[in-house]
């Protein structure tokens, strides 16, 4: 797997070494999740700092991201608290419009993140009840090494913060080039090639969809199995209607209508290679985290014979792949639709609140808060709507021991400042 977060060899000659101790919490990472708690935090008048590898907020969207996309799920499951989209927005925003909404966002809440810095490491020291985060910046030809002391450690580093690039037999020997879904933001360069799309993730069909569009000729992997539904039915987004239905009925009968409902608008899916899950889209999301795909025009193109469905990959060759029922396919490119993960195992020392995976332990909505002042945001497996949720649990929590606090702190003062008075009279 290739990783964007690099652990800093430890020998290596820092010019600078700094330690700044931090008056409230430390948030690790500039994405929604982070700024939305900054803000939370903001209202509640609590000081703190956020730290970020990139030299921009919301690095995901601005770097990692192709340029037709656009939100999923309509846009009052998206917004941040405290800050609802523009008026003029449309009910789908763009990725342009949703990054202009967030760097406002940051703007309106005053939140200046100090960029290129890349968390590390970080560990409660029980001896001093404090936790130690430290980071490595490379913003110019000096490197420095900054460890923040801190009473609350907030992370935010996303379930999506390392790209997933699995080992396929062959794959070095290929030739052609090979770039992972975060790397593409058009077809425009595969005009008239011939494309291997490995995954039916979102980014899978989204990407098989946008070569279409370029005149490209796309055969998209599906190894296994894939609950694709309408992104709306009956003009109503699919997921508003299952959000409108979770109150009032058990999981397995909303997945059972979902599945219902997509089968009338979309036909029989496997009929053209995309098998569905025994599990339901909306229970296989709680238990495995997989995301349903959300089709806008994939399956059309899949219809039509544009996207070509094949089964797992077995090998490939120079210009050429072998899928596992013997077929081979001249191919010119390879985009890994792969998926991401999670890279809070490789920094931080912990073991309660966050599993192996980097994922919280407990499910949704109990694992935005761990021992020690230590909490985790945007892992819900929810996407924007579910970050925001943890955003004002955490700062209503901080919040609300940073006021007992400052109270006890301001009244010592006060009995201090009348002790000296009258002491002088
Ligand atoms: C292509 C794509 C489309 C998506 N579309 C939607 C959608 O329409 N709706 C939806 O709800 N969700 C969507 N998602 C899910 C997406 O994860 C969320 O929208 C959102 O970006 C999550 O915000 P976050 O702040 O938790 O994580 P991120 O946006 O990933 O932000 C995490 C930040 O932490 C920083 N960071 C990571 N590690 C470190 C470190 N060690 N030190 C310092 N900084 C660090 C990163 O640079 C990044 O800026 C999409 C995801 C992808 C990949
Ligand atoms: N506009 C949008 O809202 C939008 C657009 C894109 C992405 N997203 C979100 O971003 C997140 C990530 O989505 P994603 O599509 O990038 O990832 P994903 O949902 O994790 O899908 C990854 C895909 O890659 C396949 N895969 C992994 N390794 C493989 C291998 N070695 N060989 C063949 N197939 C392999 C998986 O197959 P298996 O299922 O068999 O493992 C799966 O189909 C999701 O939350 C998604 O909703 C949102």
């Amino acid at each position: 797997m290739r990783s964007f977060f690099r652990l800093v060899d430890h020998d290596q000659v820092f010019l600078q070494r700094r330690c700044i101790l931090v008056n409230g919490p430390v948030i690790v990472g500039a994405g929604p999740s982070g700024l939305a708690t900054a803000a939370c935090l903001r209202e509640q008048g609590v000081p703190f700092v956020v730290l970020e590898r990139s030299e921009c907020v919301a690095s995901l969207w601005q770097k990692r991201t192709y340029d037709r996309l656009k939100l999923h799920l309509p846009k009052q499951f998206c917004q941040l608290p405290k800050l609802p989209f523009p008026e003029d927005y449309p009910e789908y925003p763009t990725k342009r419009q949703f990054i202009e909404y967030l760097e406002s966002y940051a703007r309106h809440f005053e939140i200046n993140p100090r960029f290129n810095e890349c968390v590390q490491c970080a560990r409660y020291d029980e001896t001093s009840g404090f936790w130690r985060v430290k980071t490595i910046s490379n913003s110019n030809s000096t490197k420095t090494e900054v460890e923040y002391i801190c009473r609350w450690l907030v992370v935010a580093t996303g379930e999506n913060a390392e790209c997933v690039m699995p080992e396929i037999s062959g794959l070095n020997e290929f030739g052609g080039e090979v770039l992972h879904a975060c790397d593409y933001k058009s077809g425009q360069k595969f005009r008239g090639k011939k494309v291997l799309v490995v995954g039916c993730g979102n980014s899978g069909m989204e990407l098989s969809l946008d070569l279409c569009n370029h005149n490209a000729q796309p055969s998209m992997v599906v190894r296994s199995s894939v609950h694709v539904l309408p992104r709306e039915i009956l003009g109503k987004s699919t997921f508003e209607l299952a959000v409108l239905m979770m109150k009032w009925l058990p999981l397995w009968l909303v997945d059972k209508l979902l599945l219902f409902l997509a089968w009338l608008v979309l036909g029989n899916i496997e009929k053209y290679g995309l098998e569905r899950p025994s599990v339901g889209p909306l229970e296989l999301k709680n238990t495995e985290g997989k995301t349903p795909v959300l089709d806008i025009g994939a399956l059309e193109k899949i219809r039509s014979g544009d996207i070509n469905v094949v089964p797992g990959i077995k090998r490939f060759y120079p210009g050429q792949v072998e899928l596992v029922n013997g077929e081979i396919l001249d191919i010119d490119a390879v985009l890994l639709a792969t998926g991401y993960h999670s890279n809070v195992p490789y920094w931080l020392q912990e073991g309660e609140l966050f599993s192996k995976n980097g994922f919280p332990k407990a499910p949704f909505p109990h694992g935005w808060k761990g021992n020690a002042g230590l909490y985790a945001v945007g892992f819900t497996r929810r996407g924007l709507s579910g970050a925001s949720l943890d955003a004002m649990r955490i700062a209503q929590d901080i919040g609300k021991v940073w006021k007992q606090e400052t109270k006890a702190q301001k009244k010592q003062i006060t009995a201090c400042h009348r002790r000296c008075i009258s002491q002088q009279f």
